[in-house]
């Protein structure tokens, strides 16, 4: 399995995800400003993978604090919390990481320093371990929804880099394929920071799993032609009522899968899940830099002058999702109660 973020005795390591698929190289983080830097410039990425990659940066900070009061503690777990919490504002489980890291250390107040830390470090490491059980419990449930021979699209990269490992979306489509299906994956390219092509074409290739990259404007095509049974794709945040922020071009996708009779898939762990937030309207979406659109690969392709528009996200509204697959089970509409009935389920196996 990759080891996409990990924590080391030298600090906190990643494979840098902008390097690939050519480069496959390690960067470790010994600060927490180091680790909020890999975050917002997409070291690491995924939203999964954010929300472990901010526990660990978390507890790296509190370690390195020179605090010696719990009092003074907390004011540095505050900051550090803060300036993790500023990197990226879509995916929700950054926050989700940031308000348990921030229980964990109101429920070991009394005790002493060393062992706070020691703590933390610990909630960072399960954090990580649940992840990964988490997307093997997605993989369980949401296999049987893959056809057991055919073409599955997928949209960005919800894959082992893009979590602890196994993946979401790609966590489902392993699983089927484990179950003896035989899946041909389309990875639409996803302009603009190529997370199809890079990154799950190159997880998929690694594992042997059949796939086929298109650019993103070719997915209508596939699903005219036949050639897509089922799609697959990861979140950022689901809102209560089932609306969906992943990656921008996800509802043009859902909205072509309505068109054309194919089942539309979510497949997220419950830090995923915002049940504060009403809906799609309510969620931040990320605005990046325009040099993302206007180059790639460091060349000019856009004249000066011109407008740019670089949201990283879209909403995909809940009427396009055919099924939310979480660890905890499938949730199918009306999500406004599917969601909140699987919130008080224990999870399932
Ligand atoms: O901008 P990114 O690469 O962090 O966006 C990632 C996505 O949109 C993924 O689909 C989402 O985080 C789910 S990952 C399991």
């Amino acid at each position: 399995m990759i080891q996409t973020v990990e924590w080391t005795d030298s600090g906190v390591r990643f494979i840098d995800q902008t390097k690939l698929p050519t480069e496959e190289v390690y960067v470790t983080c010994k600060t927490h400003e180091q680790v909020a830097d890999v975050i917002r410039n997409m070291v690491v990425r995924g939203a999964p993978a954010i929300g472990v990659s901010a526990a660990m940066g978390i507890a790296l900070g509190v370690k390195n604090s020179n605090a010696e009061t719990a009092g003074d503690l907390k004011r540095d777990l505050d900051n550090i919390c803060d300036l993790i919490g500023k990197t990226r504002p879509t995916a929700v489980n950054l926050f989700w990481a940031i308000r348990r890291m921030k229980d964990k250390f109101e429920n070991l107040r009394l005790r002493p320093l060393q062992q706070i830390k020691q703590s933390l470090i610990e909630e960072a490491k399960r954090m990580h371990a649940e992840d990964i059980a988490a997307n093997q419990a997605m993989g369980r449930h949401g296999a049987a929804l893959m056809p057991a021979n055919g073409g599955v699209l997928t949209h960005c990269n919800a894959g082992g880099l893009a979590t602890c490992g196994y993946g979401t979306a790609l966590g489902v489509i392993r699983a089927a394929v484990e179950q003896g299906k035989k899946i041909h994956v389309f990875a639409d390219e996803t302009r603009p920071f190529l997370q199809g092509s890079r990154l799950t074409a190159w997880e998929l290739v690694k594992d042997g799993i059949p796939t086929t990259v298109i650019s993103d404007n070719m997915a209508g095509a596939m699903m005219k032609q036949g050639k897509i049974g089922a799609i697959v794709v990861g979140a950022d945040r689901i809102a209560a009522n089932g609306d969906v922020a992943n990656k921008i071009g996800t509802y043009t996708v859902a909205v072509l899968a309505k068109e054309h009779g194919i089942p539309f898939y979510v497949a997220a762990p419950f830090s995923t899940i915002d049940l504060e937030t009403t809906d799609g309207s309510g969620i931040p979406i990320e605005q990046r830099n325009s040099r993302e659109v206007t180059h790639i690969a460091g060349k000019q392709m856009t004249p000066d002058g011109v407008e740019i528009e670089n949201p990283a996200f879209d909403v995909t509204p809940a009427k396009y999702v055919s099924a939310i697959i979480t660890e905890r089970g499938i949730a199918r509409a009306p999500y406004g109660e599917t969601l909140q009935n699987l919130a008080g389920a224990a999870v399932a196996g």
